[in-house]
């Protein structure tokens, strides 16, 4: 079969079992041209690094997410940057980011996830995306950047409608203006707030942070604060509900981790795995800087190039048997669902910590966890994740 024409912008592309069209790629097609968004993508595990790793040939300052031109859509985000503008930006940031701070959170995390557990255990059944894994990494964000509780559930359905913008200029709509026009409104107000008076949150610490005697401008603070509560309220929680789905198709490999929840190395293994075979970002965008030829075709100087996460973390050449789920998998190399290179998630450990402590939770306090109807997955070129997932189960 030939995938010759497949759109890499369209939902269904990634959604609708990609798989057939990422081994075409993988296999037969490294280097794939789609006619229909007239832009390029590579498939294979060392490809998507190669490109991730060469900025002075393939760039993110042209912005990550396709077609999406800087003038219509100007982002002053670190993850849109190269070089030393990148670097200087993203030690400024991380300083609210260091792993003392994300240490910090563990138990805040155990907490939060009780709450939530404690709401729905005992009714014996739960949508596990809507009750559990949507809102635990939004409060636990939502806490570091220092919000009112109150406010956190609507910050996250305004994320949740402007997030869909990643996936092309089509996806722009009025709705998603918006959702971003109040969370833009928020973001005044705490930041307001803030100036007025310190706390002990991310934005506070980028307020005061200075590197080379410089401060972050008014408009990278908000753009900034809106890529930290949309890499920490967006991503983590798809690594947590398709995760929780796969063992709940491999009842096995759930008995198995349940017995084994005080072992920290077969937790740690299993979260690889669900974050791995979920892989919550479909891709990136970069900009091709010259002319490079490549698998003897030529990408010219200002196209744009896929890196597909998805397709990498399957690849057969470094994940022997990719399609199955084995939370006891030991990689080699490790899966690329956070990046590769300068660009290297900043939450990345933060991510791991939510998805340990919602495995660990919910395993330790639930038995017979099983699904409890079709889950639906949220359609989109750009994330991988559930909108809907039924369980029932019984109180430990
Ligand atoms: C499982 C969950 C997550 C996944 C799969 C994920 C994935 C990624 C990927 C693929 C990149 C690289 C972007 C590129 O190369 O263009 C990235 C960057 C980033 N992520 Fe995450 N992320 C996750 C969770 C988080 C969390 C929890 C946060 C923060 C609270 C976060 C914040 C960031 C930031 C700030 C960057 C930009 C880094 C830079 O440009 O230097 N992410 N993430």
């Amino acid at each position: 079969m030939s995938f010759e024409n497949t759109d890499l912008l369209a939902p269904a592309t990634h959604t609708d079992d990609p798989e057939p069209f990422y081994e075409w790629h993988r296999e037969q097609e490294p280097l794939y041209w789609d006619p229909v968004s007239e832009l390029w993508s590579v498939a294979r595990y060392e490809d998507v690094i190669f490109v991730s790793k060469n900025p002075q040939l393939f760039c993110s300052g042209q912005g990550v997410v396709p077609k999406l031109s800087f003038d219509d859509w100007p982002e002053e985000a670190m993850i849109n940057k190269d070089g030393d503008a990148h670097t200087k930006q993203r030690g400024l940031v991380s300083k609210g980011f260091t792993p003392r701070r994300v240490g910090c959170m563990g138990e805040r995390a155990v907490e939060i996830a009780t709450e939530l557990i404690d709401a729905f255990i005992d009714k014996g059944e739960a949508d596990l995306v809507k009750q559990f894994a949507r809102p635990l990494p939004m409060y636990i964000i939502g806490e570091m950047l220092g919000y009112p509780r109150d406010r956190m559930d609507e910050v996250l359905d305004w994320t949740d409608v402007y997030m869909d913008a990643g996936s092309g200029p089509d996806h722009i709509t009025e709705e998603v203006q918006e959702a971003f026009a109040n969370f833009v409104e928020f973001h005044e107000e705490i930041l307001e707030q803030r100036k007025q008076q310190r706390g002990d949150d991310l934005i506070s610490v980028w307020l005061d942070a200075e590197l080379d005697g410089e401060k972050l401008s008014e408009d990278m603070l908000m753009f900034e604060h809106n890529l930290l509560l949309v890499g920490g309220s967006e991503t983590t929680r798809n690594a947590i509900s398709i995760g929780l789905w796969q063992l709940m198709k491999h009842p096995d490999q759930m008995a198995w981790l349940t017995e084994n929840l005080e072992d920290g190395d077969a937790v740690a293994t299993a979260v690889e795995e669900m974050i791995r075979f979920a892989s919550p970002f479909v891709r990136m965008r970069r900009t091709a800087t010259q002319d490079y030829e490549w698998y003897g075709k030529t990408i010219k100087k200002g196209d744009e190039i896929l890196i597909l996460y998805p397709a990498a973390n399957r690849d057969p050449r470094v994940f022997p048997e990719p399609q199955k789920f084995d939370i006891r998998r030991q990689n080699e190399q490790p899966p690329l669902s956070f990046g590769y290179g300068k660009h290297f998630c900043l939450g990345a450990s933060l991510a791991r910590l939510e998805a340990r402590t919602a495995v660990k939770q919910l395993l330790s306090r639930v038995k017979d966890l099983e699904l409890a109807g079709e889950p639906r997955i949220h359609p989109s070129s750009f994330t991988n994740g559930l909108e809907y997932l039924p369980a029932r189960f019984t109180k430990r």
